[in-house]
């Protein structure tokens, strides 16, 4: 991660640099959208982490910004991309003890914003130019989490698609400010999920998540957040009526309205798990030169979106002691690196052999980190106290699984965009399901891996819901 810097402000500074940064961040969004490939190609050294005063910044509706109140910050830190020097619109410097903005007029191509600093009415921006376009080549990976009220994007009762491990709050958990907020990247707007316009970009098509239990926890996420839009529930339905549960892998969700089905498909490695004989034992073995045998599932879909990273760990590949193979070769001895690389060119090729780039849509879902303090997930390895994201990320470097994913997408034939989700996840500590991951609290073995929902996995299919609708652009 890169390195934060602190700053601290006197009282009267803090306000005026509240301010500053709530103007800046406006005027981030309307205006650097041009700027945007310079920056975010250009070296950052530093990413500050701002965290607005939540509560106070509130009922942003689409197209209807009726009152925001922003006092305080949590963090007096400022993003460094925040460009300090576009506030100069704020004509009022008197200290001020609360900015009120009573009026934000948004007629489609304009806001403006009047507002109230102290006891005087003055204007704050001129009348500016929104770019709702979506902005092309924006990295959405760079920037920083947002308190809104608007969030989350659907309610634990309105959804019977999350499973007893992801639902935290029909588990017992009871704060719910972890699941309101909004990642606001640096140098754009992430659109917020319009459900009935990611379905009519579905609509008569397969969206197919493959990967591990992280990859199941986004797909229900997207479940619930489509049928958000779904005026009768009754028209969604599992094929072959099947339960989600931890167990069963292959499900496919019917939207009858739109003729489309989101469907998942569990695959730990992506490659074919199998046995082998070694010595006179037969072993579970990994054959690394073998797509997975449900990968004909696969075929065919419009979107798809792999993940794989947690299973390849030491202790989930025996060490990697006689468990990876190619063709009748079991590896006495493998690093997981090295099969991991193995592992993911047996998919690249497969994809760039199955694939119709004309037809299908391909994402990698970068890994998702897990928060376990004070030991492992086994050995008593918690985050249950969290209930605030992490002001600043923890000093981890980005992970070698993701630098091999990349290496081997640059060198494919078919295009497939990175969901670059690992460091915006990094921050969100609090988003696990920790001890609310079972109705019963009995076991002391905390889930830091997985997500509550309605929470962050949101925010991915935000990211997926950009890309495919910028790709139509
Ligand atoms: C805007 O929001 C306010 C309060 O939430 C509501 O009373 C008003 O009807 C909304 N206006 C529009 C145009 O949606
Ligand atoms: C804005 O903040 C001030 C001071 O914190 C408070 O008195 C006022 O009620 C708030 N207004 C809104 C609309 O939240
Ligand atoms: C801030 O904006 C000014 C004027 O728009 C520009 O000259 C300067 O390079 C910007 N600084 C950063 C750090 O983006
Ligand atoms: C929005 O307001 C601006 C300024 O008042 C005006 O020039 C523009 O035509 C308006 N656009 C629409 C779509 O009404
Ligand atoms: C993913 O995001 C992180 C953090 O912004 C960045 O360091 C990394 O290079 C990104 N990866 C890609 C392939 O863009
Ligand atoms: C979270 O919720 C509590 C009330 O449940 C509130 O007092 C607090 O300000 C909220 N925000 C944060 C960031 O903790
Ligand atoms: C969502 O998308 C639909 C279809 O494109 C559109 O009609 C609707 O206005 C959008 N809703 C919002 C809140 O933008
Ligand atoms: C998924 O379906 C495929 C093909 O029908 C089957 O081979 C596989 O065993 C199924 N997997 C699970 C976990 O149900
Ligand atoms: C795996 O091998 C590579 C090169 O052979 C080495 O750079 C890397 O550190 C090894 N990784 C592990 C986890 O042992
Ligand atoms: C982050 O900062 C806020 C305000 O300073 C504080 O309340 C919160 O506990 C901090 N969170 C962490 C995880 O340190
Ligand atoms: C962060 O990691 C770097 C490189 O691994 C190390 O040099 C530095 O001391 C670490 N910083 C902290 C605060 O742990």
């Amino acid at each position: 991660m890169e390195r934060q810097r602190s700053f601290s402000f006197k009282p009267t500074r803090l306000l005026l640099f509240t301010f500053t940064l709530f103007s800046s961040i406006f005027f981030l969004s309307f205006f650097t959208i041009s700027l945007t490939k310079s920056t975010t190609t250009a070296p950052s050294p530093i990413t500050l982490v701002p965290i607005l005063q939540p509560g106070t910044l509130h009922s942003f509706t689409q197209n209807n910004f009726t009152r925001a109140n922003i006092s305080t910050l949590i963090d007096n830190r400022l993003s460094r991309s925040v460009n300090r020097s576009k506030s100069e619109a704020v004509r009022d410097r008197s200290v001020a003890s609360s900015v009120e903005f009573g009026e934000m007029r948004d007629n489609g191509t304009m806001v403006e914003v009047v507002g109230l600093v102290g006891k005087s009415k003055v204007s704050i921006f001129e009348t500016v130019e929104v770019k709702k376009k979506v902005v092309k080549g924006c990295d959405l990976s760079k920037g920083y989490w947002v308190f809104d009220e608007r969030y989350p994007l659907y309610g634990r009762d309105s959804c019977p698609f999350v499973d007893e491990g992801f639902d935290c709050e029909g588990n017992g958990r009871l704060d719910r400010n972890f699941t309101k907020w909004r990642w606001q990247p640096q140098d754009c707007d992430l659109p917020r999920f319009n459900a009935t316009k990611m379905l009519e970009l579905i609509r008569g098509k397969r969206l197919v998540f493959v990967g591990d239990s992280i990859n199941r926890n986004q797909w229900e996420s997207m479940l619930c957040m489509l049928l958000s839009a779904v005026k009768d529930p009754k028209r969604v339905f599992e094929a072959r009526g099947r339960k989600i549960t931890k167990e069963k892998g292959n499900y496919s969700f019917r939207f009858l309205d739109y003729q489309c089905t989101v469907e998942y498909y569990v695959s730990h490695f992506l490659v074919h798990e199998t046995k082998a004989r070694v010595g006179q034992k037969r072993r579970p073995t990994l054959r690394i030169d073998a797509i997975d045998h449900g990968s004909s599932r696969w075929r065919g879909a419009d979107v798809l979106v792999f993940n794989t990273a947690h299973w390849w760990s030491h202790y989930k590949t025996k060490a990697g002691i006689y468990y990876y193979q190619e063709g009748t070769m079991v590896h006495p001895r493998l690093n997981v690196s090295t099969a991991f690389g193995k592992a993911l060119t047996t998919w690249s090729s497969w994809v760039d052999k199955h694939i119709n780039s004309k037809k299908t849509q391909v994402f990698f879902r970068t890994s998702a980190p897990s928060h376990f303090r004070g030991g492992n997930w086994n050995s008593g390895g918690h985050c249950t106290e969290a209930t605030h994201p992490l002001n600043e990320t923890l000093n981890t470097t980005y992970p070698e699984k993701n630098i091999i994913v990349e290496e081997i997408i640059k060198r494919m034939k078919t295009p497939v965009t990175l969901l670059n989700i690992t460091s915006l996840s990094e921050f969100r500590i609090d988003g696990h399901p920790s001890i609310y991951g079972r109705k019963t609290q009995s076991s002391r073995i905390q889930d830091c891996s997985h997500w509550c929902l309605p929470g962050v996995p949101d925010t991915w299919n935000e990211m997926l819901f950009f890309h495919l609708q910028s790709r139509l652009e």
